[in-house]
């Protein structure tokens, strides 16, 4: 039997496609209160979308633990060989809103919510290692950059190569973008980092920097420029329609999660700085030491409420995980849940994907949308500190050993050296063969095209300074591949000598 249709109060509703009338011609009563319901409802349907990572998708998941890794953390997600956490994951385009094509050459997030009996850790990471700029200050310019030009409303390739060519420190994970991974064929097919170093810390009190590779097991797949633009013109929901086609049919993708390993007092050892977000840990001085398997198994039975809601944060971290020096990631922990704050509200850390399996208890008080219950399970205990034995306390046992700083305050300025071209260098040079090297020129010339003589110019410099070869393979892509869509140089087109 059919179920009750109800208001949202409760009461049964005799008609959902009938307005109540004055005669069968109209007008409309006032009083028909669940038409006016009705159309309310539907105009506060959308919220804001992500300010970046609009575009996304994702599944529910288990992680499994394979290898133990207490030695290093007392996180009690990795407590034993074989244990298992639920996960939740988004992956995300950057810079493309919420209706953008999938299979577009950007950056993909990956984002990790591990629900574990200590409250929810995060990883929200990347496809890629590393990334664009190293000083947050520098953040919203670079996104200011990938967005669309305030005049001409379209994304302007003009601004991102001006602004990279002036931030040479960029060049490495540009030339991951423009490489074969910068369009994966769906989220299945490409690897996670969580990027940044973060630290671990054990029973005794020692701290580790740590860096986090999830290594996909489908292996690495991607589209060409050509097959990716013959893809969107048929379909903009590539990744969706694979991710979900998979998991429905019992395809579940997986993921190897393994890290690196650095003690705490090594930090001045490697010859570039440990927490420049620009720079990776080479595998052979840091080799990868695996951990565990995620596997993702479920399709949300909500995307709005279970991937549109979930609301992912640098700053969700356990006991036995902690953050590093790396100026980014200080930023990111504040960033993240004020952009919660507005885009779903005061308690978004109560909706179903956010809500963590281990009990919530706490002082933070009403406001908004105050609709679960967060009882410090006394009435009286709602204060801090109080006489009542079972009210909440907190636990020094669960802070993370002293962190020795011993330095002045000031703005301190990374200046672009030679370090910086030694891992694009050797991406560059070592890992890829000729014909990727040969894709790269042209992709990047595709995307550079269109700019003006002078950014280019600045641009075939930075390369230079990774490899003469590099700088001469993209100037004869653009040559060969021509320049119709130039941006003229006009009296007016500012040219900034950095
Ligand atoms: P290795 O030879 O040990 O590792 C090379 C790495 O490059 C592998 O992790 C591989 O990933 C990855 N890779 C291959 N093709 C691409 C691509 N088009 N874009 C991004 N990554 C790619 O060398 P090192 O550790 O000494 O690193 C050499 C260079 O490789 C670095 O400077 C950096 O540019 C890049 N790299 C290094 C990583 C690291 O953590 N050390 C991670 C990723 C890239 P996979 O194994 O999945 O095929
Ligand atoms: C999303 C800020 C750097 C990965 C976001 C959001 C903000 C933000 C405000 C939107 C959050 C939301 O509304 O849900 C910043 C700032 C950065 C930074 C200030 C640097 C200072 C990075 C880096 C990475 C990254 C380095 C990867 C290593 C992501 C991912 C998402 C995201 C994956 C989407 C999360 C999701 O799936 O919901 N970022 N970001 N960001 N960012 Fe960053």
């Amino acid at each position: 039997m059919s179920k009750r249709l109800t208001t949202t109060a409760g009461a049964p509703m005799p008609s959902n496609d009938t307005s109540k009338t004055a005669g069968p011609r109209g007008p409309v009563l006032l009083e028909d209160y669940q038409l006016i319901e009705k159309l309310a409802h539907q105009n506060r349907e959308r919220i804001p979308e992500r300010v970046v990572h609009a575009k996304g998708w994702g599944a529910l998941g288990t992680f499994t633990v394979t290898h133990d890794i207490t030695k290093y953390t007392r996180a009690k997600l990795f407590s034993e060989v074989g244990k298992k956490t639920e996960v939740l994951s988004r992956w995300s385009t950057v810079a493309g809103e919420q209706g953008a094509a999938d299979a577009e050459r950007d950056v993909r997030g990956f984002s990790l919510k591990f629900y574990t009996e200590e409250g929810n850790w995060d990883m929200v990471g990347n496809n890629t290692p590393i990334f664009f700029v190293r000083d947050p200050l520098k953040f919203p310019d670079f996104i200011r950059t990938q967005k669309r030009h305030p005049k001409t409303n379209l994304r302007s390739p003009e601004a991102m190569f001006d602004f990279w060519a002036a931030q040479p420190e960029s060049v490495h994970q540009v030339t991951i973008l423009m490489s074969d991974r910068g369009i994966p064929t769906n989220p299945m097919h490409m690897n996670g980092y969580g990027s940044h170093t973060y630290s671990f810390w054990n029973n005794d009190g020692e701290r580790f920097w740590v860096k986090f590779h999830f290594k996909t097991q489908q292996g690495h797949k991607h589209y060409t420029n050509d097959e990716a633009e013959k893809l969107i013109g048929s379909t903009r929901e590539s990744y969706q329609e694979d991710l979900f086609n998979a998991i429905d049919e019992g395809k579940f993708p997986k993921w190897t999660m393994f890290i690196q390993v650095m003690p705490e007092a090594d930090a001045d050892r490697p010859d570039f700085n440990p927490f420049d977000l620009t720079k990776v840990w080479p595998h052979s001085d840091y080799p990868l030491i695996e951990v565990g398997e995620l596997e993702m198994n479920k399709n949300p039975d909500n995307y709005f409420q279970w991937i549109e809601n979930a609301a992912y944060s640098p700053s969700n971290k356990v006991p036995g995980i902690g953050y590093s020096p790396d100026k980014m990631l200080q930023a990111r922990v504040f960033s993240y849940a004020d952009a919660h704050r507005y885009r779903l509200g005061t308690h978004y850390e109560a909706l179903p994907p956010n809500a963590p399996k281990s009990a919530v208890h706490h002082y933070h008080k009403d406001g908004s949308m105050r609709f679960f219950q967060n009882d410090t399970g006394n009435p009286d205990a709602y204060y801090e500190p109080n006489q009542y034995s079972d009210a909440p306390v907190a636990d020094m046992s669960f802070e993370e050993p002293p962190l020795r700083i011993d330095a002045d305050a000031f703005r301190h300025e990374q200046e672009v050296t030679d370090v910086d071209f030694v891992q694009p260098r050797a991406l560059y040079a070592e890992v890829l063969n000729d014909e990727q090297r040969h894709r790269l020129h042209h992709n990047m010339a595709a995307a550079m095209g269109p700019c003006s003589q002078p950014v280019k110019e600045r641009w075939y410099a930075v390369l230079e300074r990774v490899h003469p070869d590099y700088a001469a393979g993209v100037r004869k892509a653009v040559e060969e591949e021509g320049d119709v869509n130039a941006v003229p140089v006009t009296e007016d087109t500012p040219v900034h000598a950095k």
